[in-house]
């Protein structure tokens, strides 16, 4: 087995691992070892899909727009579950990272005199989402991983999965994983470690997210005894693309675009009279369910998925080909049809998981004990729960959360670089046997079940009982079939003996990973009793601040989650309905 010694080594390489890197070697002395371990090549990190834009403003007073502003939209789109310091913290350092991806290469979309453009997004009450056409993503990344490559003391590790996080009591030792490329066993040794691995919305089949969207690191977290907070809000973004579920980005809508019913009624009227197409996604993705259920939806031949429409026909194709240029190669390439001619058939999936790691405002990672933070653990981006979107994020705040908190972590990371010490070899020795052997057991599994057909079904339970709407019942019979699937996965054959990229290993150790997580959300959601944000149960259609003001903390045990309850930290913003 191979060791290798660094001073902070972080998991995951979407917009907030490789902006924690640049700024931890930024304010790291010289020689610093910092090193990047991706399961992907670190540019297919799923960041790359963003869309839309990242919401920051840029000049506040202008277009009567502030921090608060923003910050209370935010508060207000997470139902009154942010931590109201986080989203002041976010609001306030946004704008510094737009900036900051200015100066290294973003090509942001801009005005004819050379400012910054911004548009309109759900539940913003002005415009103030910075874009790069449609594929935000893909700029940041690209800017990211050309700067990245040329700064000193990091080295980035394409194709390497981990699969143990290790800890000596409450620091961090190490991580434990192998190397896609040729299966060997590495053993990492760090002082710092930040876990930047993105969300696990692939517990949903029908997704906008990338195959790799797994939750990996919120699984290796939590498996290490480490808390995981408020992992029962999971959004759903109203429109992807049916039957595919590819992201048709919110900023379709924001540029002006319609939803329609099949009686061709603009039925946001009903549900969000004054926002329309552009109120928080929870609501519009209800309203389309809603509309849906009622009959007024369209069905595709050939596919049973019901649908509505997103009419952006009067945009006119020189907007269309200036503003949402993919959008228009995507439905034409895809499914044959040209927006500037035809709605494109939309609903709800599965986009991206508001729960994840606890840790405080500053990124570290809490311990069991939940006041305690673990020394030199972070976790950043849309793994971690800080937690600034509360049940319901809006449209392009997560861009800012990776690029905000990446920096934040990557800083505090180089501090704990620079005053400690590795944990001893010998110690860490064991560890890594300990996690060899596991590993190698799980190899040799010659088990019943495909972990295929077990992904597939756990996909089927959660789109039967966890999507928009979920009832007491439902949620209770995803549990039961959870818990079987999970000791189906005991028993999981692995097909693939070989070492040399072991897809097939790979895989399944990521649907173990599924199951994981979809227990913690699953049995979260059904301790939840009220209607919050992106958790809607049938039973309990109301807010319930009274009681369930609070965020839901969830530690492994031997007989599943176990549950507690922390407050939420409000500010200046005090709840109240939630009215659009
Ligand atoms: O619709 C979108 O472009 C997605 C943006 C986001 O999730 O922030």
């Amino acid at each position: 087995m191979e060791i290798l010694d660094y001073d902070i080594v972080i998991i995951g390489s979407g917009i907030a691992g490789m902006s924690a890197a640049i700024h931890a070697s930024k304010s790291s002395k010289k020689g610093t070892k910092i090193a990047i371990l991706s399961k992907l090549h670190a540019m297919r990190s799923h960041s790359v899909a963003a869309e839309g834009g990242i919401s920051g403003v840029l000049y506040p007073g202008q277009n009567d727009d502030s921090y608060d502003l923003h910050a209370f939209d935010t508060v207000k789109g997470s139902d009154y579950l942010a931590d109201q310091d986080a989203v002041e913290l976010l609001v306030k350092n946004a704008p510094k990272e737009i900036r900051f991806f200015e100066h290294i290469g973003v090509p942001w979309t801009r005005e004819e005199n050379g400012d910054i453009l911004f548009r309109a997004f759900g539940g913003m009450s002005v415009k103030r989402t910075a874009f790069a056409a449609d594929k935000t993503g893909f700029f940041m990344m690209r800017a990211l991983y050309d700067y990245l490559i040329g700064t000193e003391g990091i080295k980035v590790f394409h194709e390497y999965y981990i699969t143990e996080l290790l800890l000596d009591k409450t620091r961090v030792a190490g991580l434990y994983g192998f190397d896609m490329s040729t299966g060997e066993r590495i053993l990492f040794r760090t002082k710092a470690c930040i876990i930047a691995t993105g969300g696990y919305a692939r517990v949903f089949g029908f997704t906008t997210t990338s195959y790799s969207s797994t939750g990996d690191g919120i699984a290796l977290a939590y498996r290490a005894g480490l808390p995981l907070k408020d992992m029962e809000f999971i959004q759903f973004h109203p429109t992807a693309l049916a039957p595919s579920g590819i992201l048709i980005t919110e900023a379709a809508r924001g540029e002006g675009g319609y939803l329609r019913n099949s009686k061709g009624e603009r039925f946001m009227k009903d549900y969000a009279k004054s926002k329309m197409e552009l109120a928080p996604r929870d609501i519009v993705s209800r309203a389309i369910i809603t509309e849906i259920n009622k009959g007024n939806g369209l069905v595709q031949k050939g596919s049973e998925m019901a649908y509505v429409d997103l009419d952006l026909r009067h945009l006119g194709k020189e907007k269309l080909d200036f503003r949402l240029p993919m959008i228009r190669e995507i439905t034409i390439k895809s499914i044959g049809l040209d927006p500037a001619e035809e709605p494109i058939p939309v609903r709800p999936a599965a986009h991206f998981t508001m729960g994840g790691i606890h840790t405080d405002i500053n990124g570290r990672i809490m311990q069991n004990g939940l006041r305690e933070h673990m020394h030199g653990l972070f976790a950043a981006g849309e793994c971690a729960c800080v937690s600034v979107h509360g049940s319901n994020r809006l449209g392009s705040n997560s861009l800012s959360q990776c690029a905000v908190w990446g920096r934040l972590v990557g800083m505090e990371a180089a501090k704990i670089a620079s005053s400690s010490n590795h944990v001893p070899l010998t110690k860490l020795k064991e560890m890594g046997y300990d996690a060899d052997e596991c590993l190698n057991k799980f190899i040799g599994k010659d088990g019943e079940y495909s972990p295929y057909h077990i992904r597939d079904k756990l996909q089927n339970v959660m789109e039967e009982h966890m999507y928009v709407f979920r009832t007491q019942k439902g949620m209770k019979q995803a549990l039961k079939e959870i818990k079987n699937l999970k000791k189906e996965a005991c028993n999981m054959r692995i097909e693939d003996k070989g070492r040399l990229f072991n897809t097939n290993l790979r895989d399944a150790l990521e649907i173990r990973n599924l199951i994981d997580l979809s227990e913690v959300a699953t049995s979260g959601a059904i301790k939840r009793k009220e209607s919050r944000g992106a958790h809607s149960v049938v039973e309990h259609k109301e807010r319930n601040d009274k009681e369930w003001m609070k965020h839901t903390i969830a530690v492994i045990s031997r007989q599943g989650p176990k549950f507690e309850y922390i407050p939420v930290k409000i500010t200046k913003w005090k709840p109240q309905p939630r009215m659009y």
